[in-house]
Formats: C-alpha cells, structure tokens, sequence
C-alpha cells in the first residue's frame, strides 16, 4: 500500500471509531455518534479535526491491542454560524466514550487553543466516566481538564452537552462550564449512580429520576436547558451562542430587527386592578425585546424569577425579572442562586442587564431562614452591585422591603431606573405596616378592622406608589408602560460605552 492509501486507511478507521456494529447500537438507543452531532452542529465543511490519530498508551489489562484512533473524543475547530468555536465530542462507541490519560489531553489542547484564541469551547459528552483501566491516570486527566475550565471561566464561554451518561467526578467539569443542556431520556449526570445510593441511603431510584434532563431542570437546577432531543439541543447550543461574545473582551454579535413600532399600548393593561393579582412577566418581556427573541434560561426551576437572553433593537441583553405568577415573584433560596447565577455570566461578557422588578419581598419560614436565605439572598444582591455592565431597572409594580434593594436599585449601581404609575415602592405591605405603626390607634379603635383599613389606605396612599422615590431620584423617570420599548432603546443605546471599574483586588468574595 503506497502511503497516500495508508494515511487513508487510517483517517476511515478513525471516523467508524468503535466499530459499525457499536454505531448502530449507539443508533438504536436514539443517540447520534459523536462525529454526527459535530457536523449537525458546525456550518456545513466548516470543521477541521485535530488528533484524529491520537492512541491511548495504556499497556495494562490487554488494553495494548485495543486500539482506537481518536481515543474516544472527537476535537477540532470550525464555525456556528460564521462564529468560531471549539470543540470535543465524546465518542460513546470507543470504551463507552471513556476519558483517558490522552483523551483527556486532546480536550485539554483545544481549551488552550480556546483560550488563547478567544472562542468558545463547546463540550458534548457522553461517556461513562474515567478509564476503568488507566486508574489514577484518568482521574488526572478529569482534574486538567477541571483546572483548565476554572482557568477559561470568564474568558471564553463554556458550553456542555449531556447527551449521554455523565456520572461520578465527571459531572464537574460541566458544572463549572456557564452552561448545561441535557437531552431527555437518554442523559443523565450524577456524582452516584442508582446502586450506590441504594446501598447507601437504601432509597431505591432510577437514573432517570435520580439525575435525568427532567429533574436537573425542575429540581436541581444543574441543567439550564432540558432539550426534547438531539437535534434540539443543538439547535439550542446554536441559539444560545448566538447571544454571547466571542470572549470577555468582545460584545455580542448585533441582529438585524423589524424598527418603527415601538410603543406597546398591550403593556397599558397588564398590571391588573387588583395589587394581589398575578399576571405573567413573560408578556412583559415578549412586548419590550424583539419579537421572538427571547431565550429563557433555568426555565423550569425557581419559577417565581425568569431569567433569559434576549435583544433590544438588534443587541444582546440579559434579563433577570420577578414573576408574579409564581408564588407571587417572591425571592427565595433558588431563585436569588439562579438570578445572581445568570447575572455574573452576563457581566463576565459584556451582555447589558435589564431588570424587571414586581417583588413583594423575600420568601419568610423556617424553611428558608435553616437553609440560609440571609447567605442566598446575598449572592443576587452581591452580584447585581458587582456588575459592571450597563445596567437597567424597570419597577413595573411591587418593590417592597430589602428586594427593592436587591433588584437593581439606583442604590447598587444601576444606570437608569424607570417605574411605571403601578408602582408600589415601600418598606413593607400596606396592611403590614398599618398593623405595626397604628398599634395604638387600631387597639383603642371601636372598630379595630375599620380602623385598619382606614390606615392601611392612608399609608397605601402615601408610599405605595412611584412619586415618593422619583422625589428622591431613586427613579429617573415614571413612564407609561406603553413607552417602555422606546425609552430602552434609547437607554442602552446612550449606556452602549459604559465604563465602570471595580476598585483593583484580586477577587472579590461572593457568599457561596
Ligand atoms: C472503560 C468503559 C467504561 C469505563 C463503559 N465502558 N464505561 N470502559 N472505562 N468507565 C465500556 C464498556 O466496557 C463497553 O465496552 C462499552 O463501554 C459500552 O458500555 P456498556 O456498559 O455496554 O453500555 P451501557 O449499557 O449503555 O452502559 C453505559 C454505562 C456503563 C452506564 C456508562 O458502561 C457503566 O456504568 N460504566 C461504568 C461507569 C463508571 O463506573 N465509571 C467510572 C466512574 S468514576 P464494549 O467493549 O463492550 O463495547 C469516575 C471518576 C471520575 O468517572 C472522577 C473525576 C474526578
């Protein structure tokens, strides 16, 4: 064989990776190959491969005449979307996509190609965990690999894929990545699988309930995006990145978006009579950002705030906003972690927040106050002041008590603060505080409840409403919800060259 023909040999062998015969089991449990979901996902002929040729060097258990080129991960570079990126994919039909002293260096190679080229790396996994055979060996490769994401966070972004198992030590480097997509029913990640939990707490769970795309999305919140399928987690990954940078020191791609139309007369009637009424922060948000462009992130979990991507006037900006139809927008323990969460990733890369605010205040129990709302809690607050992004308030109703605080006031660093005539900014709930400051008065009342009502409208007159901050200039502006598109527009646009700087330190301490 002349050796234009070997190198050919070699290159077929590399792409049919564990076998024909692996590939159609792989096929059978609806699963793609590695190699596929990498061309689905790259703009067509955009990928190059790097280490196709690259073997294991394990000599134990026979594993000298098991050889694979590749080693189970498929690395290279290519573009989504005319973008740059990097990538590995995990080869499910080579030892179970299993992670090697060399697979792990074939990882490591393009996360400092990443880093050093400033483009995002994106991991699809599916692997059964460190080489059984290689021993130690593996698990040095694991912690390279978790180093080299800790060094590339807030350099480049992080994407991981589950696509398939994703167990033990090795779900660590997806949770240290900024984001998660799981793929139901064929993806799971946990650090201990079924047996040993039931050896250990004698609690009997299938994988799919103990750590399947469902509950990371509802119950943990270590997924950010539960994806019906394949397809649809790459097309997801597509979309996602479509909002971000490049690196921390670029700004996000701008979109071409349908101008002119820009007053939102819907807005006028959202806020429903009734202060105790709910309605659905998500019709806010689809009337102000571009039509369909909003991605909403965590979707599942800690439902009570929304948090998501979205464009104004063709520019990438985040949103964090309260959602009075779940459990009234209340802050609680996960939605604080999930706001403060999506806040630092859109400070980290230059993406402008916008912050809707109808929260009646943080979550009180035992509950909340043994698992630490005060530590929690903190972590929104902590990372709405050290953002330095543009950063922009919109108090469409409820901002009461220390969470008027937290969300974004003028107070943590916010740039502009609108509130619309709904507003209700106060200490505390009208009934609460007449309760407190009218003790005497209600007690010594003939009628104590018409008392109470009396004063509960006089303080509601008094504070709950807009006019007593926009005084202060805590509120830049009181607007009608109808131009609230408009003025955004115009915000972000006037905040596009912001500079803020934190005083210099090494790292500041957020409340973990
Ligand atoms: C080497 C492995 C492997 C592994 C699977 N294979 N996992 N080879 N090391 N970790 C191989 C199998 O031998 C098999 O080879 C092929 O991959 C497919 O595996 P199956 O078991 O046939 O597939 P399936 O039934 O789909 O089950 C997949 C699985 C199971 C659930 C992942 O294989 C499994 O439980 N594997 C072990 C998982 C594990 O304990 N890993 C170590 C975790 S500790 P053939 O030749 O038959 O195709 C860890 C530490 C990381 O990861 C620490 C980081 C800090």
């Amino acid at each position: 064989m002349d050796k234009l023909h070997i190198l050919q040999e070699k290159i077929n062998q590399a792409k049919l990776g564990g076998g024909q015969n692996r590939i159609d089991s792989q096929h059978k449990k609806g699963k793609l190959t590695a190699r596929e979901r990498v061309e689905l996902l790259m703009d067509e002929g955009s990928f190059e491969e790097i280490g196709m040729l690259v073997t294991h060097r394990s000599k134990d258990f026979g594993m000298e005449k098991e050889q694979y080129l590749g080693d189970g991960v498929v690395t290279g570079y290519g573009t989504v979307n005319g973008r740059l990126v990097y990538i590995f994919s995990q080869d499910f039909t080579v030892f179970g996509g299993s992670l090697s002293e060399t697979h792990a260096e074939k990882i490591c190679k393009i996360m400092d190609l990443a880093m050093q080229n400033g483009a995002p790396v994106i991991g699809l996994n599916d692997s059964g965990g460190a080489r059984i055979q290689e021993g130690v060996v593996s698990l040095g490769g694991y912690a390279d690999i978790f180093y080299k994401n800790v060094q590339a966070s807030g350099v480049v972004p992080q994407l991981s894929a589950i696509m398939g198992p994703c167990a033990g030590g090795a779900v660590y480097s997806p949770a240290i990545t900024d984001f998660i997509l799981m793929v139901e029913h064929t993806s799971y990640m946990f650090v201990t699988g079924p047996n040993v939990v039931k050896t250990v707490t004698h609690e009997t769970v299938t994988s799919e309930e103990l750590g399947g795309a469902h509950t990371h999305a509802s119950k943990s919140g270590v997924t950010h995006f539960a994806c019906e399928n394949e397809i649809a987690c790459i097309e997801h990954i597509k979309q996602l990145l479509s909002y971000m940078p490049q690196n921390c020191e670029e700004d996000a791609p701008v979109y071409p978006y349908e101008s002119g139309n820009e007053i939102r007369t819907a807005l006028n009637d959202i806020i429903p009579a009734n202060p105790n009424q709910p309605y659905d922060m998500k019709e806010v948000i689809a009337e102000i950002a571009d039509a369909d462009s909003f991605l909403e992130v965590h979707k599942d979990y800690a439902e009570n705030i929304v948090v998501g991507f979205a464009r104004i006037a063709g520019r990438s900006i985040g949103i964090v906003a309260n959602q009075p139809a779940s459990m009234a927008g209340v802050l609680d323990i996960n939605s604080s972690k999930k706001g403060a969460r999506f806040v630092r990733f859109c400070d980290a890369f230059n993406i402008p927040l916008l912050v809707l605010v109808d929260v009646p205040g943080f979550l009180p129990g035992t509950d909340q106050e043994w698992n630490g709302i005060i530590t929690n809690g903190a972590k929104l607050l902590f990372a709405l002041s050290e953002a330095t992004v543009p950063k922009v308030t919109v108090i469409t109703r409820k901002a009461y008590g220390g969470a008027y605080d937290v969300m974004n006031s003028k107070h943590i660093g916010a740039d502009l603060n609108y509130a619309w005539p709904t507003a209700e900014i106060a200490v505390m709930g009208a009934k609460g505080a007449a309760e407190i400051i009218f003790k005497k008065e209600i007690a010594d009342a003939e009628d104590h409840d018409a008392k109470w009502k009396e004063k509960e409208l006089e303080y509601t007159d008094k504070f709950a409403n807009p006019y007593g901050a926009a005084a202060r200039g805590f509120i830049d502006e009181v607007i009608l919800p109808d131009v609230t598109r408009e003025k955004l527009i115009k915000a972000f646009k006037m905040l596009e060259h912001k500079v803020a700087k934190m005083p210099k330190k090494k790292h500041d301490n957020i409340p973990l």
